[in-house]
C-alpha cells in the first residue's frame, strides 16, 4: 500500500486537492527449524464496493472487512469492522441511532466514522473549527465519493458553510491494514481556525468487556506494556512534547473478554503516523460504545487556515486480527515492511553495526576510531558508526550542537582517512547527527539566537544544555537541509543516526503573526519530514536511524523515512528483554536496533556473559556498542561466532513472524520468543532464564506458527544453512552433552558437503529420536523442545550441578538447527 508521494504524512497547506538477582541465570536456547519447501501465498487484492441502493461501502482486504454507509442524515456511519465477511453478507441501508434521551441525542450515540463538533456533540470530535464571526458549529454531510482500486475517498461538507472534509480510506491487501486520514479545506472567503483535527475515529462493535493495551515509558525505561479494562469514560494516550515521546507511544490494541492467549481472539489495533504532539482518545460512551479517535494533540492547538488552504491530518492505521495480540503485532510488522519503511516492499536487512558511543562517548578521534574499526571488522561487523563528538567544539554535551564542521583537532584531515580505512576493512560508514538542536555555546546560536523555539522576553529552558531549533522556520529548515546535504556530498556516508535529545519548551515562534504561531506544531513536523524526504531522494543510498535519546521518536510517521530505530539507551541485556518485548507489540524486530554493550552495564552494574548479551540483541537487529579495546582474545572469538551465527538467522529474525512463547512481562523468570520464516519452513527460538529462584525446571516450550502435519528435526551444523566451523560451540554447556552422546545414532543427519570433516566429526547431530513430529495436537501441547532433546530434568540437573561464580551465572546457549525430514 504505497501512496502517491507527497500525500502521505504531509501535513500540508495549499489549495484544496487530493491528497500508521540474587541468583541470576540465563539459559538461552536458539533453535532453528528448517524445512525445504516454499509456500508463499499471494496476497489478494483489496476490494472496495459501493451499493447504490443501500449507500453502503464495503472494504475487504486480507482477513478484514470494514463496512460503512451514508445514513439518512448524510452522516458517514460505521457499520462493521472485524473478521472478513463472506461474499453473501449484506447490509441494509444505515439508519442513525435515535439517541438515548434528550440528554444524549442521536449524534452522540450513532457510530460515526468522522464527526465535527456541532449539533450537540459531547463525544470526542474529529474536527473543531472557529469562524471569524464567532460561529463554532460545524455539521458535516456526505457530498460525493470516489473509489480507485484500494482507495476510497469521501467528500463531506458543512450544512451551510464552504468547509469541506475529504476522508481517505486505503486498504492493504496483504494485511488488511486500513490507512485513514482527513483533510479539511477552507473554501470560504475568510480565514478560520482549526482547533482540532483527528485523522479518524474507529468504532468497535458494541460491548462492555474490552481491554486496552498500550505502551508507556521514560528515558532508559521505554516500552512498558500496560493492560486495563476499558471502563466508562475516556483514556487519553498522548504526547504534548512536540515530538512522539516515550511517555506514551501512539499505538493501541483492544481485545474482548480479556483472553491472555497470545494467538487467539479478536484484536482491534492501530498506530498513528505522526511525530509531533499527538493524542489517541479511547472512549466508552454512555451507550457502552468504544470509540478510538486519534490525531495531533488538541492541547495548545490552533491552525489558521486562510481561504483556499487545506490542512491534512496525519495517517491513522487500523487493523484487525482474529489471531490474538500476537497476530495483531505480526500484521503490523508485515505492514511496516510492505508499506511504511523506505524501500518497502523489499527493504534491505539491517547490517551488523558497531557504534562507538558507549566505548568513547565524546572522546572520538581518527586514531581511536580507526583502532576500533579494525577490531569491529575482525568480528564481522558490516557498518562502523561514529557517534557524538566528531564536530564543532564538542567535547561534552555543553557545546557544539549546531556547528556541523568536522573538528580539526580530532580529525585533522577531515573524515576521509577514517572513512577510507573503514571501507578498506570491508565496512560502510555511518555518522551521528542531531540536526534539530543547538547548544547556546555554539557559533550557530551566537549568530542566530532567534532560530530557537522561544517566547519573546521569556526564559529559554534547556534540556541536556541544548535548545530546540524552530524547524518550522524556512531559514532553519534550509540550514539543516544544507548542512546535511553538504556532509553527505563531501563524505562517503552510508548511514546517519539522527538523534533528538530533548523535548519542547516555550514553543513560541515570534517571527510570525501571533495568530499563526501555533502552526509550529504542524509546520515543524512537516519540515522534518520534508528534509528527510529530500535527503533520501538526493542520497538514495543513505540509510537513516531515528533515535531520540533512546525510543522517544518511534512512530509510523518517521518510520517512513527511517530504516531503523533505536528503542532505548538502556542496553542492559536483561532489561532489554522487557524493553524489546514491549517494543515488538507495535514495531518490527527488523527495525529494532539492539547493541551488545559492556558488562557490568552502565545502567545498573549488572554482569552478564557475552553470550547472554549477544543472544538478547540477536532477537532484533544486531549492533555492537562495547569498548572493544577492553576485550580479550576469547571475547573476540565468541563475538565472531555469534555474529556469524546471527547472519545465518537474521532474515528469519528480522522478517519472520514473531511468536511470544513465554513473556518476560510481570516478573516472569523466563522469556522465550520464536521467529518463524514467512514460508514456515524455518524458525529461530530464543529462550532465557533469568533471575531464577529455587531452581525450578524450565517450563515446556510450545512452538507456534509451524505447519501442522509436518516433520521438523534438529540437525545442527550439518545443515546447509549452517556450514560454519565452530557453529556448535554456541552450545557449549547444558544440553550440548546430551546431543553429543547421541551423535553416532543419527542416521538421518544430512551433512552439507561444505562442512569440513572436523566440523562434521564434532558436529552435534540429531538425537536418536531425530525429529519432532508436530501434529495439530502438538500445537496445544503434546511436545516441547526440551522433551525432544532430553527430559526437562536434564536441564535442571545440569544447572544444579553448576558451580556458581558468585551471584550471577550465565549458562550458554543451546543451539540446534532443524531440518524437515521427508517421510
Ligand atoms: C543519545 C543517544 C545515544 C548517543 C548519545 C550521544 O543519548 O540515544 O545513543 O547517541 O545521544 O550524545
Amino acid at each position: 500500500m504505497r501512496q502517491r508521494s507527497g500525500d502521505y504524512f504531509s501535513f500540508a497547506v495549499g489549495k484544496p486537492g487530493r491528497g500508521l538477582r540474587s541468583v541470576f541465570l540465563s539459559w538461552v536456547v536458539l533453535l532453528g527449524l528448517i524445512l525445504p519447501a516454499l509456500a508463499g501465498a499471494q496476497p489478494n487484492r483489496a476490494l472496495i464496493h459501493f451499493d447504490d441502493q443501500t449507500r453502503v461501502f464495503r472494504i475487504d482486504a486480507a482477513d478484514m472487512s470494514y463496512v460503512l454507509g451514508i445514513n439518512e442524515n448524510k452522516q458517514v456511519q460505521t457499520l462493521y469492522w472485524g473478521k472478513r465477511l463472506s461474499a453473501g453478507d449484506t447490509f441494509a441501508a444505515p439508519h442513525s441511532d435515535p439517541g438515548l434521551s434528550s440528554f444524549d441525542s442521536s449524534i452522540n450515540t450513532t457510530r460515526l466514522d468522522f464527526v465535527a463538533w456541532g449539533g450537540g456533540l459531547y463525544v470526542e470530535p474529529d474536527l473543531k473549527v472557529t469562524f471569524p464571526d464567532g460561529n463554532r458549529d460545524l455539521v458535516l454531510q456526505y457530498v460525493s465519493h470516489t473509489i480507485e482500486g484500494d482507495h476510497l475517498t469521501i467528500l463531506l461538507k458543512d450544512i451551510s458553510r464552504d468547509v469541506y472534509v475529504r476522508l481517505e480510506y486505503q486498504a492493504d491487501a496483504g494485511t488488511g491494514m486500513l490507512r485513514r486520514s482527513a483533510q479539511v479545506q477552507n473554501r470560504t472567503s475568510a480565514p478560520l481556525v482549526v482547533e482540532q483535527i483527528a485523522s479518524a475515529t474507529w468504532n468497535l462493535p458494541r460491548g462492555s468487556d474490552y481491554r486496552l493495551r498500550y505502551l508507556t515509558g521514560r528515558w532508559a525505561g521505554e516500552w512498558n506494556l500496560h493492560e486495563q479494562l476499558i471502563q466508562p469514560g475516556k483514556t487519553i494516550l498522548e504526547s504534548r512534547r512536540g515530538s512522539t515521546g516515550e511517555q506514551n507511544n501512539p499505538w493501541f490494541a483492544i481485545d474482548q473478554n480479556g483472553s491472555n492467549d497470545q494467538d487467539h481472539g479478536d484484536v482491534w489495533f492501530g498506530a498513528l503516523g505522526w511525530s509531533g504532539s499527538w493524542q489517541i482518545s479511547i472512549e466508552q460512551d454512555e451507550a457502552q460504545q468504544i470509540r478510538v479517535t486519534g490525531g495531533p494533540n488538541t492541547f495548545d492547538f490552533g491552525y489558521r487556515l486562510a481561504p483556499g488552504e487545506h490542512l491534512q491530518s496525519p495517517d491513522f492505521y487500523g487493523g484487525y486480527s482474529h489471531e490474538g495480540i500476537g497476530g495483531a503485532s505480526r500484521l503490523l510488522h508485515r505492514f511496516e515492511f510492505s508499506s511504511i519503511v523506505p524501500h518497502a516492499t523489499n527493504p534491505k536487512l539491517r547490517p551488523v553495526l558497531y557504534n562507538s558511543w558507549e566505548a568513547t562517548e565524546f572522546r572520538v578521534d581518527e586514531a581511536g576510531q580507526e583502532a576500533l574499526a579494525e577490531k569491529a571488522a575482525s568480528i564481522g561487523v558490516e557498518r562502523f558508526v561514529v557517534d557524538d563528538g566528531w564536530f564543532g567544539q564538542r567535547s561534552s554535551d555543553h557545546a557544539g550542537l549546531g556547528d556541523w564542521y568536522v573538528n580539526p583537532v580530532k580529525f585533522p584531515h577531515g573524515l576521509k582517512p577514517l572513512i577510507d580505512k573503514v571501507h578498506s576493512l570491508g565496512m560502510d560508514f555511518g555518522l551521528w547527527v542531531e540536526p534539530e538542536m543547538v547548544n547556546p555555546d555554539s557559533d550557530l546560536y551566537r549568530k542566530h539566537p532567534d532560530w530557537v523555539l522561544n517566547f519573546t522576553g521569556r526564559p529559554r529552558s534547556e534540556g541536556r544544555n541544548q535548545l530546540m531549533l524552530n524547524l518550522a522556520r524556512p531559514d532553519v529548515r534550509e540550514y539543516v537541509f544544507q548542512f546535511l546535504d553538504k556532509l553527505l556530498n563531501e563524505n562517503d556516508i552510508a548511514f546517519l543516526k539522527w538523534d533528538y535529545n530533548r523535548n519542547w519548551s516555550e514553543p513560541g515562534w515570534p517571527a510570525v503573526a501571533p495568530e499563526d504561531q501555533k502552526r509550529v506544531y504542524v509546520d515543524y513536523v512537516h519540515n522534518l519530514y520534508s528534509i528527510l524526504a529530500q535527503l533520501r531522494a538526493k542520497h538514495p543510498r543513505v540509510e537513516i536511524e531515528s533515535c531520540s535519546g533512546g525510543g522517544s521518536r518511534v512512530d509510523l510517521g518517521v518510520m517512513r523515512y527511517a530504516d531503523q530505530v533505536w528503542p532505548s539507551d538502556n542496553t542492559d541485556a536483561f532489561d532489554r528483554l522487557l524493553i524489546q518485548d514491549g517494543f515488538t507489540y507495535a514495531y518490527a524486530p527488523g527495525v529494532m536496533m539492539a547493541w551488545v554493550t559492556d558488562s557490568p552495564s552502565w545502567v545498573n552494574q549488572r554482569t552478564l556473559s557475552l553470550e547472554y548479551r549477544f543472544l538478547s540483541s540477536m532477537q532484533g537487529s544486531l549492533g555492537i556498542g562495547a569498548n572493544l579495546n577492553n576485550w580479550k582474545p576469547g571475547d573476540f572469538a565468541t563475538a565472531k561466532k555469534m555474529v556469524e551465527q546471527y547472519k545465518q538467522i537474521r532474515e528469519i529474525v528480522q522478517r519472520g513472524s514473531l511468536y511470544r512463547l513465554i513473556s518476560p512481562q510481570n516478573g516472569s523468570e523466563h522469556s522465550v520468543t520464536e521467529s518463524v520464516s514467512n514460508d514456515q519452513d524455518s524458525a529461530v527460538i530464543f529462550a532465557f532464564l533469568h533471575s531464577s529462584q529455587m531452581l525450578y525446571p524450565f517450563p515446556r516450550i510450545y512452538f507456534r506458527g509451524l505447519k501442522p502435519d509436518t516433520m521438523y528435526a534438529f540437525p545442527p551444523p550439518c545443515h546447509p544453512l549452517a556450514p560454519i566451523a565452530g557453529f556448535h560451540s554456541f552450545a557449549k554447556v547444558t544440553l550440548g552433552q546430551i546431543q553429543e552422546s547421541r551423535e553416532e545414532s543419527s542416521p538421518r543427519c544430512r551433512c552439507n558437503p561444505a562442512c569440513s570433516p572436523s566440523t562434521r566429526k564434532s558436529a552435534i547431530c540429531p538425537p536418536s529420536t531425530p525429529s519432532a513430529y508436530f501434529s495439530d495436537d502438538d500445537f496445544t501441547g503434546a511436545h516441547s523442545v526440551i522433551s525432544h532433546l532430553g527430559e526437562p530434568h536434564h536441564a535442571h540437573r545440569h544447572l544444579a550441578g553448576w558451580s556458581w561464580p558468585g551471584d550471577f551465572v550465565t549458562l550458554a546457549a543451546l543451539h540446534a538447527w532443524s531440518e524437515k525430514i521427508s517421510e
